[in-house]
C-alpha cells in the first residue's frame, strides 16, 4: 500500500487532506454524468428526493462503515475482512468488490474517454457560436458511435490511470486535486447561475425539484440507493481503502460527512445545469419530457455545450470545464484501480507494476464492449452493453456489497467494536443511536428488500 503520509502532506491539516482525497474519488463522472441519467429516466425530482433520503440514510451509514473497517484494520477490504474474522467466508464480500470494480473501471474509462474527447472538440472550436439542441445531439451521437476514436480514447484514459497507479504518483495527483476541485466546483456554481437565468429554465427545475409523488415505485429507489452507493465510492472497498490511510487522531464521522455533503452538492449542481438548460432548448414541459424524450449515455454531453455556448468567454469557460471534468473522472478511475492494485501487492506480493498492468490491461479489454455500444457496433449497441454492466455492477453489485458490509459490522464484528473504533478521535457521536439503528436495519434490511423485489421483477 501507498504511504500513509499522503494525506497529511502540504499545510491543509490531514483532516481536511482526507476530505479532499475521499472527495477527489467520489466527486466524478457519477454526479456529473451518471446522477442526470438517472433523474432524467426516473421521474425526475421524485428521484431527487430519493436520492438525497439514500445519501443521508445509507450512503452516510455505509460509509462511516466502511472507514471504520479500514482505519481499524489499516488493510483492503480482504485483507480487513480476513483480519477481523480470520477463516470465514466474509472475505468473499472483498473478493466481489475487486471484481465489481473492476468491471465499473472498464466503462467509466469509456465515458471518461469521452470526455477526453469532447476536450478536444472543444479546443478545436467544435462548440463555437450558437449551440442548439439539434446539434449537440448530432455531436454526440456522431461521436460515441465512431469507434476507433472511442477506442483510442479509452485506451488512453486506463493507460494514464495504470501508469499513475504503477508508479504511485498517486500524492501528486492528489495534491494536484485539491485545488482542481475547488475550480471545478466554482465553475460549476457559474454554469449553475447562468442555467438558471435562461428564458424557460423554469419548466426544467419544476421537473428537477418539485416532486411528483405519484410517480413514485420500487424502481426509483432502487436507482436512487444504487446512484448513492456509485457517487459515493461505495460497496466495493474503496472507502476501506481510503479509511486506512486515516490517522487515529481524526474523526471519521465528520469526515464521512463532508464527504457526502460535497458529492450531493456537486450532483444536485450538475442537475441544476442541465435540466434548465435542454428545457430551454427543447421547449418541453416537464409531461412532455417524460413522454417523449429519450433519455440516454449522453444526456451530460448533449447539454453543456449548450450551456457553454451561451456563456461569455464560453470557449475559455468549456476548455476548463472539460478539462476538469476529466481530472475529476481521473482521480475516481485511479481510486477504482487502487482496490485490485492494492490486493494484489499486499496479499498477494506482486509488484505494484505487474498488478496495475495486469489490472488494467483486463479493464481495457472489458470496456471494448460497452465503448461499441452507443452506435459503434448496431449488435452491441442493441444490447446496449453499457448500460447492463452500469446496471449490473453498478447497481445491483455495490449495493449487495453495501448490504454486506453493513451486515458484516453489525453481527459479525459487532457494532460495539466498530464504535470504540469511531470514537478514537471523535468524542461526541451524536447519531451515535440513529447510525447503529441504521446499519443494524434499515441499511441491510431495506437494500436487501428492494434488491430482492428488483431482482424477482426482473427474472420472473
Ligand atoms: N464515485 C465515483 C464517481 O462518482 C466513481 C467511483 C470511484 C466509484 N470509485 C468507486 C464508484 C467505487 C463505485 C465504487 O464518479
Amino acid at each position: 500500500m501507498e504511504s500513509p503520509e499522503i494525506f497529511e502532506r502540504g499545510n491543509w491539516g490531514s483532516k481536511i487532506a482526507f476530505i479532499f482525497a475521499a472527495s477527489g474519488s467520489a466527486i466524478g463522472l457519477g454526479s456529473i454524468w451518471r446522477f442526470p441519467i438517472m433523474v432524467g429516466l426516473n421521474g425526475g425530482a421524485i428521484f431527487v428526493l430519493c436520492y438525497i433520503l439514500s445519501v443521508f440514510f445509507i450512503g452516510f451509514t455505509v460509509m462511516l462503515a466502511e472507514l471504520t473497517i479500514g482505519r481499524h484494520t489499516q488493510k483492503n477490504l480482504v485483507g480487513a475482512l480476513k483480519a477481523i474474522k480470520p477463516n470465514t467466508p466474509w472475505k468473499g464480500v472483498g473478493f466481489m468488490g475487486i471484481i465489481t470494480g473492476i468491471c465499473i473501471l472498464s466503462y467509466y474509462s469509456v465515458v471518461a474517454g469521452w470526455s477526453a474527447g469532447y476536450l478536444y472538440k472543444t479546443i478545436k472550436g467544435a462548440f463555437r457560436g450558437e449551440v442548439t439542441w439539434q446539434a449537440s445531439d448530432a455531436i454526440f451521437k456522431t461521436f460515441a458511435a465512431d469507434a476507433l476514436a472511442v477506442l483510442i480514447f479509452l485506451f488512453v484514459i486506463i493507460a494514464i490511470t495504470t501508469f499513475v497507479i504503477s508508479k504511485g504518483v498517486k500524492s501528486g495527483i492528489e495534491r494536484w486535486s485539491k485545488i482542481l476541485m475547488p475550480v471545478l466546483f466554482i465553475l460549476i456554481i457559474i454554469l449553475s447561475i447562468r442555467a438558471i437565468t435562461l428564458p424557460g429554465s423554469e419548466t426544467g427545475l419544476s421537473f428537477y425539484l418539485k416532486p411528483d409523488f405519484s410517480g413514485f415505485n420500487l424502481n426509483v429507489l432502487f436507482f436512487a440507493v444504487g446512484q448513492a452507493f456509485f457517487s459515493l465510492s461505495l460497496g466495493m472497498g474503496t472507502m476501506t481503502v481510503y479509511g486506512s490511510y486515516i490517522t487515529k487522531k481524526e474523526n471519521l464521522v465528520s469526515s464521512a460527512g463532508w464527504v457526502c455533503f460535497s458529492t450531493t452538492l456537486v450532483a444536485l449542481l450538475a442537475g441544476i445545469i442541465i435540466f434548465p438548460t435542454l428545457f430551454h432548448s427543447l421547449q418541453l414541459t416537464p409531461e412532455q419530457f417524460k413522454q417523449d424524450f429519450e433519455v440516454g449515455t449522453g444526456i451530460m454531453f448533449q447539454a453543456f455545450p449548450i450551456i457553454i455556448s451561451k456563456m461569455p468567454g464560453g470557449y475559455i469557460f468549456g476548455i476548463m470545464f472539460f478539462s476538469l471534468l476529466l481530472i475529476a473522472a481521473l482521480t475516481s478511475t485511479i481510486s477504482m484501480l487502487e482496490v485490485p492494485t492494492s490486493y494484489l501487492v499486499d496479499e498477494k506480493q506482486w509488484s505494484r507494476k505487474k498488478a496495475a498492468v495486469l489490472i488494467g490491461a483486463g479493464s481495457f479489454v472489458l470496456g471494448i464492449p460497452s465503448a461499441l455500444s452507443n452506435g459503434g457496433v448496431p449488435f452491441l449497441t442493441k444490447l446496449n452493453i453499457m448500460v447492463v454492466m452500469d446496471l449490473i455492477f453498478g447497481n445491483i453489485l455495490l449495493a449487495l456489497g453495501g448490504v454486506l458490509i453493513s451486515v458484516f459490522l453489525a453481527f459479525s464484528w459487532k457494532v460495539k467494536n466498530s464504535l470504540k473504533e469511531i470514537s478514537i478521535g471523535s468524542k461526541k457521536f451524536r447519531l451515535r443511536s440513529l447510525w447503529t439503528f441504521n446499519i443494524k436495519y434499515l441499511a441491510p434490511v431495506v437494500v436487501s428488500l428492494i434488491l430482492v423485489f428488483i431482482v424477482m421483477k426482473n427474472i420472473l
